[in-house]
């Protein structure tokens, strides 16, 4: 017998991240409806994509983000206390945080995220560009509960969480992550959170459905996904992408929708389709500032105070722990 012969599996070797991937593939396939999750969307490729998002005449919320913590880092930073730890969730590039770095005095930033090679990198370009700035990157999955570094333990502590990834979040969960969070700011804790706002629904179909058809190449991009590290045989071609507001829901809900009748594979387990057939991709879950302050107050904290852009678009919010 060649020891060496390969089953499609033993081809995509499955080391962790990978098995974890395949699992999370095959469990939300299997389903019905059907679902991915769009943590997976974030390969090279998908965010690259999102990058071009960003930049969309469509797609408002990351200009109208910075835009916010451009114009009021002042009044922002005010609820950051002298020699506070800044620790970000999920701190991908580090463009938002430096809009605050100029008018908060620091004890430390504390980014945290999933890929420690980025977060390194990313820490050591900050660290070069802000000499006096003490920066402890922690490689964590941030909806987890993490261990904050010890040399900031008796800090003040301010949570800073930009760019909607909350609206990714079920109800439930975005409960839970702010619970959690506030378990780890501790008593007195405080947070600034980016949080997208509802709005009229064509603004909203708009930005998910932009007319270069990025989002739907970032969509689709997941399925290419599966079949690159997951020996998939998706027939990408008969799939479209569709985003919707769900108004009772108040989120923007992506699909990926099977043309015709189709069978795929995952490491050797088929799913069949059905024309028609939707594959629910993300949730992007839009927050009246006062549905939010609620979802803050069962959640531990209470709003502080909050900033929108002119058009009120998007929103940034500063809470505080309740004890
Ligand atoms: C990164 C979750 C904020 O929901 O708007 C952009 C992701 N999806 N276009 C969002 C996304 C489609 C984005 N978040």
């Amino acid at each position: 017998m060649n020891v060496h012969a390969t089953t499609p599996a033993e081809a995509h070797r499955l080391d962790e991240p990978t098995s974890v991937f395949a699992r999370d593939v095959i469990g939300d396939l299997s389903r019905a409806p059907k679902r991915l999750s769009p943590k997976y969307f974030y390969d090279v490729t998908g965010s690259q994509l999102f990058e071009q998002i960003t930049r969309l005449p469509e797609y408002y919320p990351t200009r109208t983000e910075l835009g916010i913590l451009r114009d009021r880092s002042r009044s922002i930073s005010a609820i950051v206390p002298e020699g506070a730890a800044l620790i970000e969730f999920g701190a991908g590039a580090t463009t938002k945080v430096r809009l605050l770095l100029g008018e908060c005095r620091l004890g430390a930033y504390v980014p945290v995220d999933i890929s420690g090679d980025f977060l390194n990198a990313q820490a050591k370009a900050l660290r070069a560009d802000y000499p006096g700035l003490a920066v402890h990157p922690v490689t964590a999955d941030f909806t987890a509960p993490f261990e904050l570094p010890e040399a900031i333990k008796a800090m003040p502590k301010v949570g800073f969480f930009p760019g909607s990834t909350l609206g990714n979040f079920e109800p439930g969960e975005a409960c839970t992550f702010l619970k959690s969070a506030r378990a780890i700011l501790g008593k007195g804790g405080r947070m600034v959170i980016g949080v997208d706002l509802e709005k009229d629904e064509r603004t909203l179909y708009d930005a998910y459905n932009d007319t270069a058809g990025v989002t739907a190449r970032f969509n689709l991009n997941v399925l290419h996904r599966i079949n690159r590290e997951l020996g998939g045989d998706f027939d990408v071609g008969a799939f479209i992408h569709r985003a919707i507001y769900n108004r009772d829901r108040h989120r923007i809900e992506m699909h990926l929708i099977c043309k015709k009748a189709l069978t795929a594979q995952v490491l050797g387990k088929k799913f069949s389709f059905r024309p028609g057939e939707s594959i629910h991709t993300e949730s992007s879950y839009k927050y009246s500032i006062d549905r939010f302050s609620v979802l803050a107050r069962v959640s531990g904290w209470n709003l502080l105070e909050s900033w929108t852009d002119q058009d009120a678009m998007f929103s940034v919010h500063a809470l505080v722990a309740s004890d």
